[in-house]
């Protein structure tokens, strides 16, 4: 009797025990549904966690109107012909809100879906009061109520196709649709399939510098914010730390523009704050850009939007938005490069969600990556049904697709390498002149072009490019396309004797170098190694003696 009694406790005990570890299980598997993303910072360097570890976006933006579930199937074979781990794709505030606080989720349900079976992650852009500097994605009850959702005012009241920053209804439509779309994200997508959110897509207006509309002149003709007059953000202006007054009394000639930047990023900021409540998703504003170098005029650009010169005015008006990122359609290198040093900030992170897909643009994946970016994602890449991506997708994505086959199996480590400020690059410019990379005890020369024995054949267009993840003083990977290496001892190496250790041809899977074959005899002398067409990795040790 006694023994049963003991056999039953036993019995009862076990099962217990086995409850007790279901729940745990239970636990552990929610904990393990995801941990969310996020920018981190280090020593003025910036990653995107996934997963908990630094991801690389090597990513693909879907055409204006291909998210629709008819379209998506051109969308998907773009970014698997692309290699790609990202897509960028809109949603539609129009077709979200079809009604006043009526919301209608079922496409972000299939791009979740999706992206899912694709194991592929999204970046949602959300366009909504601004789309390229207008507002045609307002839902028609908006556009259709010009009183309550007024555009803004030019300078001789002539109307702008650009809604008006200093509309509240308008802002709070906003910020209530976007809170519910990140509600519903929270919700929906424990695993975060969606790693980072756009609020808007290229905000400012064309056509006006500002606003002139009765409301906004007494806007403009009152006091600067207090955001604006930190001694920080003036010195950051080029103002002088005790200026104070009216937009034209601290900011003079700059006074529209500055003024304009302020309202919209106040606006967005907003929205953004109004779903970083529900949702702390990273999120990002991306830019039209002006000319990085020339300061053109703002009548000549997109005004209002994070353009390099109000990145200060973006990051007070706005902080809850976490970056502000570049739109690159510029390919000369003088102009590219500037852009990618301008929007790499110790408080901005690097993300160039928008650039060109031909060759000469793809040559700036690898500044991107050694200025610590965190993502890279050509536009339009798939068949929209106008010609644009059709057919070409085999030849206008070939480039990208191939850096993304060499750079996906090693995602993390250059996630990784690039946090850590270990990648430097250069891509051949316009004079197609060799370049110099110092990595302190040794000094690498690129030339650009297919190269035999000692001669380059020079390229008809601009599209090498290379780069050197230094691992150690002696110990450097080396990737690149059709360029020539060769090396000098720098330093404490400086004129000794010196050669390769090894230069080993392969690529990285699950963390390690894979040798395909060591590189030597003709590969390897008259300098040093060459690369092809197809992106290649080296993993190179010099010994100086
Ligand atoms: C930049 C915009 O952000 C995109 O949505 C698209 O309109 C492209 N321009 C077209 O080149």
């Amino acid at each position: 009797m006694k023994n049963i009694v003991i056999m039953r406790m036993i019995r009862m005990a076990s099962i217990w025990c086995v409850m007790i570890l279901l729940a745990l299980g239970t636990a552990w598997g929610q904990t393990d549904e995801g941990t969310i993303p996020q920018i981190i910072k280090k020593d003025g360097r910036h990653a995107l966690l996934v997963d908990g570890q630094p991801f690389l976006m090597l990513g693909g933006q879907a055409h204006n109107s291909s998210a629709w579930p008819g379209m998506m199937p051109q969308v998907w074979s773009a970014i698997k012909a692309m290699n790609a781990n990202t897509l960028e794709v809109p949603i539609y505030w129009e077709q979200i809100e079809p009604q006043p606080g009526k919301y209608d989720f079922s496409l972000v349900d299939t791009l979740l879906k999706q992206g899912r079976q694709h194991k592929v992650r999204l970046v949602l852009l959300w366009f909504a009061t601004w789309k390229n500097g207008s507002n045609h994605y307002m839902p028609e009850w908006m556009k259709s109520d010009a009183v309550k959702y007024p555009n803004i005012t030019g300078k001789n009241g002539q109307p702008v196709d650009s809604p008006s920053p200093h509309t509240q209804s308008a802002m709070e439509a906003d910020a209530k649709a976007f809170a519910a779309v990140m509600g519903y994200l929270k919700k929906a997508d424990p695993q975060y399939t969606v790693i980072i959110v756009q609020v808007q897509n290229e905000p400012g207006s064309w056509g006006s510098v500002r606003d002139f509309s009765p409301i906004a002149q007494k806007l403009f003709e009152g006091q600067v914010p207090t955001e604006l007059l930190k001694p920080e953000v003036l010195k950051a202006l080029n103002r002088p730390s005790d200026a104070k007054g009216t937009w034209q009394e601290v900011f003079g000639i700059n006074a529209d523009e500055y003024f304009h930047a302020w309202s919209v990023a106040r606006y967005i900021g907003y929205v953004a704050a109004a779903g970083k409540v529900v949702n702390k998703l990273p999120l990002y504003v991306n830019a039209a850009l002006r000319d990085p170098i020339t300061n053109p005029s703002a009548s000549t650009y997109e005004s209002g939007g994070p353009t390099d010169n109000v990145i200060p005015i973006w990051k007070a008006a706005a902080p809850a938005i976490d970056l502000v990122a570049p739109d690159i359609y510029m390919p000369a290198s003088e102009n590219a490069l500037k852009v990618i040093e301008l929007y790499s900030r110790p408080d901005n992170a690097l993300f160039v969600p928008e650039i060109g897909s031909g060759e000469e643009y793809v040559r700036y994946f690898y500044p991107v990556l050694a200025a610590g970016g965190i993502g890279f994602s050509p536009f339009g890449i798939d068949d929209n049904g106008r010609g644009e991506g059709k057919v070409e997708t085999e030849t206008h994505l070939a480039s990208i697709a191939q850096e993304y086959a060499m750079a996906s199996p090693m995602m993390r480590e250059l996630a990784k390498w690039s946090f850590e400020g270990k990648i430097k690059s250069v891509v051949e410019g316009e004079d197609h002149a060799e370049q110099t990379i110092d990595l302190g005890l040794w000094q690498a020369t690129v030339s650009f072009g297919a190269s035999r024995r000692n001669t380059v054949q020079a390229n008809a267009r601009p599209i090498s490019k290379a780069m050197v993840i230094q691992l150690g003083e002696n110990d450097l990977l080396l990737i690149g396309t059709l360029c020539h290496f060769t090396f000098r001892p720098l330093g404490a190496n400086a004129r000794k004797s010196w050669q390769y250790l090894k230069v080993e041809e392969g690529r990285y899977e699950n963390g390690e170098f894979k040798l395909l074959r060591i590189l030597n005899g003709d590969e390897t002398d008259w300098g040093g190694p060459r690369v092809g067409a197809v992106p290649t990795v080296l993993h190179v040790t010099l010994v100086a003696r």
